[in-house]
């Protein structure tokens, strides 16, 4: 099998002309980042969903950047070639333009991604913008933006009066205008997705905007089965991981008490002589009445 090439900025534009779908999937570890990289997808992205599936808290703003940091640089410890994003976390691009370029700048220099996310439209275009001018690829995000869900009214489909839909549309043109290199539309109904689609040039991702987009993206955690409860209508489970992993710590705990872990496949010998002579050793008389306090540590 021929070596597959890293994926660049150019490579995804022409497998948008193509229409070749692009395959977008998240990550937060090292082992994560390597199934991500053996199963051949175009774009990982070190979302701040790791707020709740990875870290456990409730939504996406309580994820700072010094945990995206650390995740990140998991991440790109396991990947080769697919084009890395760094998702920026809940206050570090919101306030001025240069905040948003110093957290963007550390983003990519700490973790090694190539290219940057942040949410939503309105001030966010003209950090985009300032990001995008300081030399760092900004991928936009539209629709359902977890960071304003309070203000969105919860975590609900987006573009669904005309009113919003004309919203979401302005906002992915802004941000294609201001140099964005791809979008995501996320829980957006697919005929509105589809129509404003249409209207763009770059790459768009979809999570919950239907078939339209150029490529989808899930949450590893949910696509995989290790999120467990009530997940989005677009989470499509393709693994049970959550079940494999619970039975098989569920198992090991069983033997262990059961004494019937380690076999003996699982542990270590020692030479018969090197034993005996070792055994001889600790049954020694003056070994066996030494006290704790007249031990002195091997030279
Ligand atoms: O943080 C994340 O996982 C995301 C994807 C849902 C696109 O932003």
């Amino acid at each position: 099998m021929s070596e597959r090439k890293p994926v660049t900025l150019p490579r995804l534009a022409g497998m948008k002309e193509a229409g070749e779908p692009i395959v977008m999937v998240t990550a937060y570890d090292y082992p994560s980042a390597q199934i991500a990289e053996e199963a051949g997808v175009d774009i990982v992205l070190v979302g701040d969903s790791a707020a709740m599936v990875v870290l456990g808290y409730p939504g996406t703003e309580a994820v700072s950047m010094e945990e995206m940091v650390m995740l990140g640089r998991a991440v790109r410890r396991g990947l080769r070639t697919p084009l890395m994003v760094g998702d920026m976390p809940m206050g570090s691009y919101e306030a001025s333009n240069e905040l948003a370029v110093h957290s963007a700048q550390r983003l990519v220099k700490e973790t090694g991604c190539q290219t940057v996310k942040l949410e939503a439209g309105g001030t966010s275009v003209e950090r985009a913008r300032a990001i995008v001018r300081a030399g760092i690829p900004v991928m936009g995000h539209v629709g359902l933006t977890p960071q304003s869900a309070t203000a969105l009214g919860g975590y609900r489909t987006q573009g669904k009066t005309v009113q919003s839909a004309i919203r979401l549309c302005e906002d992915a043109l802004a941000l294609q205008s201001v140099g964005c290199f791809s979008i995501v539309f996320e829980a957006v109904p697919a005929a509105v997705a589809e129509a404003i689609v249409e209207k763009l040039e770059v790459p768009t991702i979809g999570i919950g905007a239907g078939p339209a987009t150029d490529g989808q993206v899930l949450v590893f955690h949910d696509l995989l089965g290790i999120t467990t409860g009530r997940t989005a209508k677009f989470v499509k489970r393709y693994a049970g991981v959550h079940e494999a992993m619970l039975d098989g710590v569920t198992q090991f705990a069983a033997e262990v008490r059961s004494r019937h872990f380690p076999e003996p496949d699982h542990v270590y010998g020692v030479e018969p002589a090197e034993l005996a002579e070792f055994r001889l050793y600790l049954d020694q008389e003056s070994l066996a009445s030494r006290k704790a306090w007249d031990w002195e540590p091997l030279p």
